[in-house]
């Protein structure tokens, strides 16, 4: 596996995939690496001749006030892991080689931003658009790999590639978890004991709306109610937002129809978690 740091060092090895007629899967992250983010390799190697990985903890998608800082970092491990899942290039790049001067040009997301992680991070999902546009850019892929647990990531990434025409397959793959449901996620490291045990009552309690939906339950704010509920009454979490919204579109249901998610994110002491299940009424 080639390790490369520098635009000029991910240019060069871009080109000469491109030059040789590969197909290029790329799965970015923020590090960290956990099975959700393996399973993304995997799925990438299956269907791509090259895989490229970027680790990049990006300043811009986080708020003042969030865990930029104390984000988990681990490279030799993430090096380890990459080299394990057979990926051939890993690009690490500063933050002074990705931004090296204040940015003139600002991206902004106009729709499909209002909700969720959208309204409850401002700011958040340009962020996002800005380096996966420069990211997309650096390394041309055929197709690019993102995880259904950001959903709206997913949503919000969709209407990127297909607004600036960006020739991309943008590939969304299904949430891996715990064994106990919990969602795959670098920040639960930061939860403490209890908060581990009572963590998996989120994936339940999404669970538990969903049945409510396959049951007959039509009426959203019944949905919602019984999900905060179901967290509200088995966590010492605070719960940030409990939605229910149509996909992709995140738009609000009146009357549950076609395809919805219902989301949730949940503040623990030193983490925020967030998880959602996607499902077609039937
Ligand atoms: P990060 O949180 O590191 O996630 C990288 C990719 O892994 C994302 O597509 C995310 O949805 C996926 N992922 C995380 N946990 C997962 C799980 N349990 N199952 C399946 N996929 C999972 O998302 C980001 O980084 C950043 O916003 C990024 C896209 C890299 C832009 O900076």
């Amino acid at each position: 596996m080639d390790i490369v740091r520098s635009i000029k060092e991910i240019n060069e090895k871009v080109e000469s995939f491109k030059r040789q007629g590969k197909t290029i899967g790329f799965v970015p992250t923020m590090g960290y690496l956990h099975e959700g983010h393996q399973h993304l390799m995997k799925t990438a190697g299956e269907q791509n001749d090259v895989v490229i990985v970027s680790i990049f903890v990006n300043p811009l998608q986080f708020g003042p006030n969030e865990d930029f800082d104390r984000y988990p970092r681990d490279e030799e491990r993430d090096k380890r892991i990459a080299i394990q899942e057979k990926v051939d290039l890993l690009f690490m790049p500063s933050v002074e080689e990705m931004y090296p001067k204040d940015a003139s040009i600002q991206m902004t997301v106009q729709s499909r931003n209002d909700v969720l992680c959208g309204k409850k991070r401002p700011g958040h999902f340009n962020g996002v658009v800005t380096v996966l546009t420069k990211l997309f850019h650096l390394t041309q892929p055929t197709r690019c790999y993102f995880g259904l647990k950001d959903a709206q990531q997913v949503a919000v990434i969709d209407s990127l590639v297909q607004d600036l025409n960006f020739p991309i397959d943008i590939i969304a793959v299904p949430t891996v978890r715990e064994e106990d449901g919990l969602a795959k996620s670098s920040r639960n490291v930061y939860l403490s004991t209890k908060e581990r045990e009572e963590a998996p009552s989120l994936y339940q309690a999404l669970e538990a709306g969903r049945k409510l939906v396959v049951d007959g339950e039509r009426n959203p704010d019944t949905i919602v109610k019984g999900v905060e509920h179901y967290i509200q009454t088995r966590t010492s979490g605070k719960i940030d937002y409990v939605e229910l919204l149509s996909y992709p579109e995140l738009e609000p249901v009146n009357q549950i129809d076609g395809q919805v998610i219902l989301a949730t994110a949940v503040y623990f002491e030193k983490a925020r978690l967030i998880d959602n299940v996607i499902f077609q009424r039937e």
